[in-house]
C-alpha cells in the first residue's frame, strides 16, 4: 500500500455525481469536515467524523487510478471509468444504483437522416473513452480512429473534428442542444463502490465491514 499512514482513503468522484453519493456516504456513517462542503476551500483531502478515514475528492477517472494504485483504499466511480482503464488491481463489488447514465455513440441529425452504422468500415470519433470505443467497434470490424478529449465532445462533429461522438448521455439534453443524435448505446452505466485488491487481502475484515456498510446504506436508500 501506498497510503501515507494506516489511515482509510474514500476517493469520491466530483461534478454530478457527488451530490448522488454522499447521502450513501454519510448513511455508511462517514460525515465531512465543514471544508468538504466550503465551495471556496481549497483543500483536496479532508478528514472525517471517522479519525482513521480521509476523503480525497478527484475527477471521476482519477478515482479508479488512485484505487488501483493503492494510493486509497475505496472509491466511487461509474463502469464507464471501469470498463475504460480494467485495473486488475480494482475489485468492484456492487453497484450503488446512482449516477445511471448510457455511454453512446451519437453523431449530427443531418448525418443521421441517412447514415448506416451497418455499414461503417472506418470512423473517426471524439471521445474521452478511446479503449472502449475501439474495443467495442472491433468487435464487429469497424476500424475506430480515436481522438481523446476530456470534456464537450459535442462541440467536435460541428467543428471538423470528427462526424462522430462517444460519450454519456443521461436526459439527452447535451446532444439535442448540440444537434446530435444518439445512435447506439455501448453500455448501461451506473456508479460502483471500488476496492483496492491489495487493501482487501491486507485489511480484510475494515475493507469487508466498509463494503457491508455501503450495502446496508443502498438498501436503505432503495426502501426510502
Ligand atoms: C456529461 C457528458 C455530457 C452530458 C450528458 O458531462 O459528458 O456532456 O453530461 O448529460 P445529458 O444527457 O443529461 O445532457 P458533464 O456535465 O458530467 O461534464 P463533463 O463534460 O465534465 O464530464
Amino acid at each position: 500500500m501506498n497510503a501515507a499512514d494506516n489511515r482509510l482513503v474514500l476517493a469520491l468522484p466530483k461534478g454530478r455525481i457527488l451530490e448522488e453519493a454522499m447521502p450513501l456516504v454519510r448513511a455508511a456513517g462517514i460525515e465531512p469536515e465543514p471544508a468538504f462542503d466550503d465551495p471556496k476551500s481549497r483543500k483536496l483531502r479532508f478528514a472525517t467524523s471517522l479519525p482513521h478515514v480521509d476523503i480525497i475528492r478527484v475527477r471521476s477517472f482519477d478515482v479508479a487510478t488512485f484505487v488501483a494504485f493503492g494510493a486509497a483504499h475505496l472509491g466511487i466511480c461509474g463502469n464507464d471509468v471501469l470498463m475504460e482503464f480494467n485495473y486488475a488491481e480494482v475489485y468492484a463489488p456492487l453497484d450503488l444504483g446512482i449516477g445511471s447514465c448510457r455511454l453512446s455513440v451519437a453523431e449530427p441529425n443531418e448525418l443521421a437522416e441517412s447514415d448506416d452504422p451497418r455499414r461503417w468500415s472506418h470512423i473517426r470519433i471524439a471521445t474521452k473513452y478511446p479503449e472502449v470505443t475501439r474495443r467495442h467497434f472491433a468487435e464487429r470490424g469497424v476500424q475506430a480512429e480515436c481522438v481523446k478529449l476530456n470534456g464537450a465532445m459535442e462541440l467536435a462533429p460541428s467543428l471538423g473534428l470528427a462526424a462522430r461522438i462517444v460519450d454519456l448521455v443521461s436526459s439527452g439534453g447535451t446532444l439535442v442542444a448540440n444537434g446530435l443524435k444518439e445512435v447506439e448505446v455501448i453500455a448501461q452505466v451506473t456508479s460502483r463502490l471500488i476496492v483496492n485488491r491489495a487493501a482487501l487481502k491486507v485489511r480484510p475484515e475494515e475493507m469487508t465491514q466498509w463494503i457491508d456498510r455501503f450495502r446496508d446504506a443502498c438498501g436503505d436508500r432503495h426502501a426510502a
